[in-house]
């Protein structure tokens, strides 16, 4: 069976949970750390941590599309034909591709006057994600017990 099929092995788990969760938390650092700062102080340290926290988020966001690459042809469209887990996940993939799509028009944006609007799509979806990610595994675990509960009545 493949670590990536339809129920994923523990490290193929610990390696999309782990890309979800830093890319999560180092867009949600960076808007935190914004706060804080005054836009006229170019001095303060905290601008070079925000802006690592940025490449970091970046890395991490190319690692993240990597992995879901990887669950498409198993993970996705198996559970998706034997109709497991169906709605979350497509909201969950359509959550990312949403991400993905906006995390583009900020390095490209269309029009310099719509930046702020794609920046603020996506830091909402960003936020939602950090909800859907767990969300989808609770659920995902639920129907499997489910699942096995039956089988083991019937
Ligand atoms: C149409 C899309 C998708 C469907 C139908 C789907 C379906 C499922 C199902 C049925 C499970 C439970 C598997 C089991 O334990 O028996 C599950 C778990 C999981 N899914 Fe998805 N999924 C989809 C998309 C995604 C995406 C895009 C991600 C990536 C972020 C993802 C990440 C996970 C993770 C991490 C688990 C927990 C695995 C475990 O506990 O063993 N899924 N999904
Ligand atoms: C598939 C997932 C994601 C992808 C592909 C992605 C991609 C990107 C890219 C390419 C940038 C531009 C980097 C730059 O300007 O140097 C960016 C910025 C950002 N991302 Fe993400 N991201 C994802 C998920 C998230 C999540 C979950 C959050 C959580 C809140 C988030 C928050 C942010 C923030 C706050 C910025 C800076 C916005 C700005 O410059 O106006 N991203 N992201």
């Amino acid at each position: 069976m493949s670590a990536w099929g339809v129920r994923l092995s523990p490290l193929a788990r610990m390696r999309v949970l782990a890309a979800c969760w830093v890319v999560i938390l180092s867009g949600m650092l960076w808007i935190g750390l914004g706060w804080g700062l005054d836009p006229e102080d170019f001095a303060n340290p905290l601008r070079v941590w925000r802006h690592r926290l940025l490449v970091l988020h970046g890395i991490a966001a190319y690692m993240l599309l990597w992995v879901t690459g990887c669950l498409f042809t198993l993970h996705q469209q198996g559970n998706w034909r034997a109709r497991r887990n169906r709605a979350s996940g497509v909201v969950l993939s359509g959550a990312l591709l949403l991400l993905a799509f906006s995390g583009l028009t900020l390095y490209y944006p269309p029009h310099e006057d719509w930046r702020r609007a794609f920046s603020l799509l996506h830091q909402v979806t960003g936020f939602t994600l950090a909800m859907l990610v767990p969300l989808h595994v609770w659920l995902g675990r639920r129907s499997r017990q489910k699942r096995q509960t039956a089988t083991q009545a019937g």
